[in-house]
């Protein structure tokens, strides 16, 4: 039996687990802290993040405007003292990551530059020309090499927590070079695995979001919160997904549809306008853009391709100066990826999902339900984003929570004397589990690829921008044939080096956990909000869902559903209005 000790285990070293593990080795220098990855730190999804960070900085700003149309952006559905938390401490993690040496982008006059970006009525993105998630990654991973006290377990997979006397007490963690399983015994554990994109067939997100972090907390009996809020990008790459980021309409892009025409002036977005105008058009909110393209669509107004339907991002007029500093990755991945320069061309874009608003069910101070486990970063719910995040809050709100996750598992992890004594019984029952229905399995005839593939069809079927009643109910029923038809999946590799067939089956049964909760979630919010559409109930009711949705496993078929209610502060609910 492998084991080994550490006072804070951190689940996932992207943004949010890199930026906890310094505060914990600030908060205590003592601490041994262990940070589990599946992938090298610096291949986690943060690095992909193009746009920006939003934070107050510029005089005419206020955080009033940022909780404002952070909370209106998500359709009043974000908690505001989380809000209010965390546009306060927003500045103050952009300035701490400049100390570090994140080399933010400048106006001529040498402060920090911003730029717009949808659904914000002031410029606050921070940004690195549009490779910020790279060097906002980089500052933080540097920072963390100066810890000594920082063990990392690269390439290692977590396969479930080790929960006892009602307190997570680590993790059982397999690593991927070798096949050998280990206890990770830790004080206080954080999740920070990101998001699950890859539930759907077409997204921004990397091969690696699958939402182990999300599915290991939900077998472990951690409610997630509100998963029926999937996040469509408006801008993505026809045929791989890649993100082409907002910024390229914040710096003054159009959408086109097939007649050329700027469709957004249909939809309740505003004007066009030769400049990018706040709140308005093209910088209108992720659901209001993704919706309207829908609708296009319908009207037969979209261009049909190889990889479906999709509208064009003209950012021709911006000039080749401008787009080689502001967006010269936007240009690089045109080029490299549809053979196009959009110093001359129109790009072709189509929405795509990019982010889980909902995720594991935490309070402010970062903790679930179960004490020892804390999670941030885009697997855990705070919430923040309510129905629909807004562009460049995510970023930030991953230091944000990171740091306050860091900081209380310090403290959790400073006060605990010790482990209980079931724990080894845990690890040899997990290692038997993976080794019985997975390395030795004898039987299976169905195909890891086959059940992936059908569970992110009906996913896009039953529970895409627009969803219903029966569209839903048939992806819960297909959802749980798959979980039925993945007990027998094929099994060709028995090897224990580098099994990515194996860490392909493990992502999988999270992905399907993950489902089931995305769709039962949907299914029992019978109202439109935000990213929520659903045709057969299109208006928001407050009176019965001004709630957060919360989904329990089950030992059989499709969780539970429970709601509670939002926390509201200062700002009563009322109607979101853009390009006015
Ligand atoms: O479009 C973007 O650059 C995405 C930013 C975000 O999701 O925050």
């Amino acid at each position: 039996m492998s084991i080994v000790q550490c006072d804070v285990l951190i689940i996932g070293a992207g943004g949010a687990g890199l930026r906890a593990a310094i505060a914990v080795s600030e908060a205590n220098p003592q601490l041994k802290i262990g940070i589990v990855s599946k992938v090298y730190p610096m291949r986690s999804h943060t690095v992909s993040a193009e746009g920006g960070a939003a934070a107050v900085i510029k005089e005419d700003d206020s955080l009033e405007h940022h909780a404002y149309d952070t909370i209106s952006g998500g359709d009043w559905l974000s908690d505001q003292d989380a809000v209010e938390l965390f546009v306060n401490q927003a500045p103050k993690e952009m300035i701490r990551l400049e100390h570090w040496g994140c080399p933010w982008s400048r106006e001529q006059n040498g402060t920090v530059a911003v730029r717009p970006f949808g659904g914000m009525k002031m410029k606050r993105t921070w940004f690195a020309a549009d490779k910020t998630g790279f060097h906002l990654l980089h500052t933080l991973f540097q920072t963390t090499l100066k810890h000594e006290n920082l063990l990392r377990f690269d390439e290692w997979f977590v396969t479930r927590l080790l929960v006892e006397d009602n307190r997570c007490q680590g993790a059982i963690a397999l690593e991927i070079a070798t096949g050998k399983m280990t206890a990770i015994k830790a004080k206080s554990t954080i999740i920070c695995t990101g998001g699950a994109g890859k539930v759907f067939p077409f997204t921004t997100n990397a091969a690696i979001k699958t939402g182990d972090g999300m599915a290991v907390a939900y077998r472990a009996g951690i409610p997630l919160k509100d998963m029926e809020f999937v996040q469509y990008h408006p801008t993505g790459l026809p045929f791989t997904g890649i993100l082409i980021t907002e910024a390229a309409r914040a710096e003054g892009g159009y959408l086109l549809n097939k007649d050329e025409y700027r469709y957004l002036q249909d939809y309740d977005l505003g004007k066009p306008s030769s400049k990018p105008v706040l709140r308005s058009m093209e910088l209108g909110p992720r659901d209001r853009l993704s919706q309207a393209f829908v609708k296009e669509q319908e009207k037969g107004r979209t261009y049909e391709g190889e990889y479906g339907h999709f509208v064009h991002l003209d950012i021709r007029h911006l000039g080749e100066k401008i787009i080689n500093s502001k967006l010269p990755f936007v240009r690089e991945l045109c080029i490299k990826y549809e053979n196009l320069d959009p110093v001359k061309e129109k790009i072709p874009v189509r929405p795509v999902v990019h982010y889980m608003m909902g995720g594991i069910d935490t309070n402010i101070e970062a903790e679930t339900v179960l004490p020892g486990l804390y999670a941030a970063g885009e697997c855990a719910c705070v919430s923040i984003n309510g129905a629909n995040r807004l562009g460049s809050n995510s970023l930030t709100e991953l230091l944000v929570f990171g740091a306050i996750a860091g900081r209380n598992a310090a403290n959790y992890a400073t006060q605990q004397n010790g482990f209980s004594k079931g724990l080894e019984a845990q690890y040899k029952n997990e290692a038997n589990r993976i080794e019985q229905n997975f390395l030795k399995k004898k039987e299976g005839k169905v195909k890891i690829a086959d059940i992936r593939k059908a569970m992110n069809n009906t996913l896009e079927a039953g529970a895409g921008i627009y969803r219903t009643e029966t569209s839903l109910k048939k992806s819960q029923e297909d959802i749980q044939e798959l979980k039925e038809r993945f007990k027998y999946i094929k099994m060709d590799d028995s090897s224990i080096t580098f099994n990515t067939e194996l860490i392909a089956a493990l992502e999988l049964s999270c992905m399907l956990d993950v489902a089931e909760a995305v769709i039962q979630s949907g299914l029992h919010r019978r109202e439109s909000r935000g990213s929520h559409q659903r045709t057969d109930f299109p208006n928001r009711d407050d009176e019965k869902f001004l709630t957060h949705s919360l989904a329990y496993q089950k030992e059989d078929g499709p969780p539970d559903i429970k709601f509670k209610p939002v926390t509201i502060t200062k700002w009563a609910p009322g109607e979101r209005i853009y390009g006015r």
